[in-house]
């Protein structure tokens, strides 16, 4: 399929799919209880708490978005909020539907299917081939079999991962159901930290607020606290590094200050778009590949099922 056909089926399975997922599968929600109470107020906290981070102008509009739809509605849906699925979300794209299959085809299925069960938090839409689960999840379960099957690296078996612009979560929450047992940090901005911490906490997983260096998760928005934290990590701790369809939206500046952060880490899983709203993606991450080819082992790879889009999967040499 060329690539403006395959653009048209991503766009019309996700319309058609979404709307099928509503009419069908859509199951109501239960009435709040005392935690969803708390992690909504605690939400509330941290959405009117002011941030002067920089970024690129469609994620300041993103930012302010967010604000906007949880002052219209139930947290409980945020999954369903026009910025989250419009920013984040795969729902029933048709890019998810190649991925899907792949997945179901593994030898590794067996392990990945518990895995992309959906927990159900945030009223998720159901993958309409498979409801159990949902396109956000098959999707990055899939980022992290082709990551498998071309480093022979399981990620879920690091002992330390920092991913940059982890979304609301879900990554996270899936390398911690596919066994990961280490030290977990997401760097993003203020108001995405925010969803991330009500995401994860609604899930049980252990999130840390102070300096702990237990395993769990570490939520930040400040690189030098970034920075101090993995100052804390033993040199020997395998080290993985996620930033998929993030770094590549952020700005050049910060982007040169992340990742010497993690450019000594002993993998690498990275996914842009070629170009991103006038910036060139490709060209710097070229320049950042072959500036660092001599430590890291880099495969880039066309991703078919979006076209224009790239893998940049990295071990260290
Ligand atoms: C398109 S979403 C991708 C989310 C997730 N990685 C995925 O693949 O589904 C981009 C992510 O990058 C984050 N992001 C954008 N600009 C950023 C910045 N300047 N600093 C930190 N994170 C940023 C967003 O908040 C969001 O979590």
């Amino acid at each position: 399929m060329n690539g403006t056909l395959m653009w048209q089926f991503v766009k019309w399975h996700k319309l058609i799919g979404d709307r099928l997922a509503d009419w069908f599968l859509r199951k109501p929600l239960p009435e709040p209880s005392a935690r969803d109470k708390e992690l909504e107020k605690q939400l509330r906290e941290e959405l009117t708490r002011p941030s002067s981070v920089t970024t690129l102008p469609i994620w300041v509009a993103f930012r302010e978005q967010v604000r906007r739809d949880f002052d219209a509605y139930d947290p409980r849906t945020f999954l369903r909020w026009s910025i989250v699925r419009h920013s984040m979300c795969l729902t029933n794209s048709g890019a998810v539907v190649p991925e899907y299959f792949a997945l179901r085809n593994s030898p590794q299925w067996p392990r990945y299917q518990p895995a992309v069960e959906d927990p159900g938090v945030g009223d998720p839409v159901p993958f309409i081939y498979y409801p159990r689960s949902n396109g956000n999840l098959l999707h990055h379960c899939y980022h992290l079999m082709r990551f498998e099957e071309l480093t022979g690296t399981d990620l879920s078996q690091m002992e330390v991962i920092v991913e940059f612009g982890g979304g609301y979560g879900n990554m996270c929450a899936l390398l911690h159901r596919l066994g990961f047992k280490g030290r977990y940090f997401i760097y993003d901005l203020p108001e995405f930290t925010a969803l991330q911490r009500y995401y994860l906490a609604s899930l049980g997983l252990p999130l840390h607020t102070d300096g702990s260096t237990a395993p769990g998760v570490t939520l930040l928005s400040d690189l030098d606290q970034l920075r101090a934290a993995l100052g804390t990590v033993p040199d020997q701790a395998r080290r993985g590094f996620i930033a998929t369809w993030s770094l590549s939206e952020s700005p050049f500046e910060l982007r040169e200050r992340f990742l010497p952060l993690v450019e000594s880490f002993d993998a690498l899983l990275l996914a842009f778009q070629g170009g991103f709203y006038g910036v060139d993606n490709s060209e710097y991450f070229e320049q950042f590949r072959a500036r660092t080819q001599d430590r890291i082992q880099w495969t880039k790879q066309h991703i078919s099922q979006s076209p224009g889009n790239y893998y940049l999967f990295g071990r260290r040499a």
